[in-house]
């Protein structure tokens, strides 16, 4: 073989070597301030030392094992406090590194440097720090919508879109950075019927990515009957779901969580006579009753990757007799008053037939038999007054 050759494969022999330890590099993710486990295993062996090594700009020292324990004389301050390793596993090989309260600047790569005596061995590891995107507001005043999160890691960009879809005028979203973390805020203002759209904002920032939408409807009740009040952006399985109806924009009405089996529903007390039941669907079920509220209804629903936050207005009415003809009107009223009218007779009559015989007990028994009759009379006049009522 030739020197020229040999030089050749050991260049090739070289750069897969390289090639296969760049290969190997694990990615770990992490979110910002959680722990997380760099992984690093080895074949068990005696005599064993560990080394971990940030890599970052120079070789920082983060952890060191031997002699059966932990070394941290030379640990970096940065690291103070905040590394471990499974003691009990080392025996069997495992290296593993716990790092806790997570920053920014623990990013980047990592050697696990293993020594027994078999021999010696270097794993590498690249930490990737992440704050995925959290809770995202959407709110809505006037012809202006306004989307905003916050506390995201890497840099996140926003996205608006509407259903039914329009051509949206290109919005530059506001980017804040703060200790490293990013906010992003949006505002659309579209002439757009914000009664008929439904308005959604996508935050992406690295691989995590949510979507919040707004809806609001106006609903308009009778008084006195039930109303149901549907939950927009449910689907027809609910299950990782959780829902939250409220009032007003500040009132819990009640909490159903899906993502436990069975679903558990928490209804707040002022409002428990009044929630009929919750169908499976979502929508809220509200009881005919005087204590009917008009006013904003909130219907929130999340899961892992969206938000679908309605809002209805609901407004009570009192009863049009609509669909009967004007002329109708007196002639009910005419057969209500003559209706009373021998209902009253009726009653005089009765009492006139027991009157005679005098006493206080007797009257009482008197009137006995035509009870039932007065009962049955009571009711009607009853239903026949809310009746009477309603149309004013
Ligand atoms: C690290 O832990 C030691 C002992 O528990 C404690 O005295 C010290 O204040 C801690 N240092 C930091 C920076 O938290
Ligand atoms: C090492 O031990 C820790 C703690 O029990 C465990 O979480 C981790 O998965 C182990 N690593 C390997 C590679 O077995
Ligand atoms: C939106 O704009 C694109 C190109 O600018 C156009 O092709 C499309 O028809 C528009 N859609 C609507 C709904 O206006
Ligand atoms: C808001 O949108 C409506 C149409 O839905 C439009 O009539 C009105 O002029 C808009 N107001 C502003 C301030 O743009
Ligand atoms: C949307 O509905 C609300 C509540 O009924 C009403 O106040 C508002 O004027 C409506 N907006 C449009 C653009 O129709
Ligand atoms: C819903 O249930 C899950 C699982 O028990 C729990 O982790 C979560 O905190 C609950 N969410 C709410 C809003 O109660
Ligand atoms: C509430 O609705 C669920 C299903 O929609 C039903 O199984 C349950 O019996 C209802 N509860 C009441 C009190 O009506």
């Amino acid at each position: 073989m030739s020197p020229v050759k040999c030089a050749v494969c050991v260049v090739v022999v070289a750069l897969l070597w390289t090639g296969i330890l760049a290969a190997e590099d694990v990615q770990v993710p992490c979110s910002f301030q959680d722990s997380c486990v760099l992984p690093c295993t080895f074949k068990p062996a005696a005599g064993v030392i560990i080394h971990w090594i940030q890599q970052r700009t120079d070789n920082i020292q983060v952890h060191s094992f031997y002699d059966n324990e932990d070394q941290l004389d030379y640990q970096d301050q940065r690291y103070l406090n905040r590394t471990s390793l499974y003691k009990d596993q080392i025996s069997g090989g495992n290296a593993s590194l716990q790092l806790t309260a997570v920053t920014f600047q623990d990013q980047g790569r990592y050697k696990c440097y293993i020594g027994t005596n078999q021999g010696n061995q270097e794993t590498f590891i690249q930490l990737e720090v992440q704050a995925p995107v959290g809770k995202i507001d959407i709110q809505q005043v006037g012809n202006t919508t306004t989307c905003s999160s916050k506390g995201i890691y890497p840099q996140p960009v926003l996205t608006w879109s509407t259903d039914p879809p329009h051509n949206l005028t290109k919005q530059k979203p506001t980017v804040q950075q703060d200790q490293e973390l990013f906010s992003i805020s949006s505002s659309l203002v579209t002439s757009l019927n914000v009664n008929k759209t439904a308005f959604s904002c996508t935050v992406t920032a690295g691989k995590s990515r949510r979507t919040a939408t707004l809806s609001q409807q106006a609903t308009v009740s009778e008084v006195n009957t039930d109303v149901s009040i549907p939950c927009r952006g449910s689907t027809s399985d609910l299950t990782g779901f959780r829902l939250t109806w409220s009032f007003n924009h500040r009132e819990t009405i009640l909490m159903h969580n899906f993502t436990e089996t069975p679903s558990k529903v928490q209804i707040q007390e002022p409002w428990r006579q009044l929630v009929q039941n919750m169908s499976e669907s979502g929508s809220l079920e509200l009881q005919a009753s005087s204590l009917q509220r008009e006013g904003i209804y909130t219907c929130e629903l999340s899961d892992a990757k969206q938000t679908h936050i309605s809002n209805t207005f609901l407004k009570f009415e009192t009863k049009q007799v609509t669909g009967e003809p004007g002329y109708l009107v007196p002639v009910i009223i005419t057969v209500i008053v003559l209706a009373l009218a021998s209902l009253v007779i009726f009653i005089i009559m009765t009492k006139c037939k027991g009157k005679p015989s005098g006493g206080a007990g007797e009257s009482t028994r008197g009137v006995g038999v035509p009870l039932s009759h007065v009962g049955n009379g009571n009711r009607r006049d009853q239903r026949l007054s809310t009746e009477e009522n309603s149309p004013y």
